[in-house]
């Protein structure tokens, strides 16, 4: 038996300001995402901003419906758009921005299983990091360097 230790490495930021203009610029537009958040269920906002290579912002936020699987999420909603209208033009970046509407979320929200298994899905078919960055309404904001970071052990095309 041998024992496999995996690591990611994340920044973690006080604020967003702290951050380089052109990402802080990003966020805002996640930001601007999550006021069309249509989200009557769960009151939880989410609003997600992609940086495509030729200057592109794409955004998403999440969409529920009555039929609560039937819902999607924020970062599924842009990564799939940016997908559809520019299949051959590469992501670079991801910005989210999460929170309730019952109650401050201050920390910062990362995006669910499902989300990072399509994330990584464009980031193996571009076979370049996307980078990511999320935050809660408020407070910290972390980055990290790719998806891959976040989803060790990943399922993609080369097992298939
Ligand atoms: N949600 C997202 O939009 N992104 C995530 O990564 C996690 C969850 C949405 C789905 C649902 O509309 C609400 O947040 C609560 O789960």
């Amino acid at each position: 038996m041998k024992e496999i230790k995996i690591e990611s490495l994340l920044n973690v930021y006080d604020t967003l300001e702290e951050l380089p203009r052109d990402v802080i610029a990003l966020m805002k537009k996640a930001m601007e995402a999550r006021e069309r958040s249509y989200s009557p269920y769960s009151k939880f906002g989410v609003g997600a901003a992609l940086l495509l290579e030729n200057g592109e912002i794409i955004t998403g936020s999440n969409q529920e419906n009555a039929s609560y699987p039937s819902g999607l999420c924020a970062e599924r909603t842009a990564i799939f758009y940016a997908g559809s209208q520019f299949p051959d033009v590469a992501i670079k970046r991801m910005a989210i921005i999460a929170g309730s509407r019952l109650k401050t979320t201050d920390k910062p929200i990362p995006p669910c299983g499902a989300c990072r298994q399509s994330i990584a899905e464009y980031e193996v078919k571009q076979d370049a990091p996307i980078e990511i960055y999320f935050m809660g309404e408020k407070g910290k904001v972390v980055r990290s360097h790719s998806l891959a970071n976040l989803l060790p052990l990943v399922f993609d095309k080369t097992v298939l």
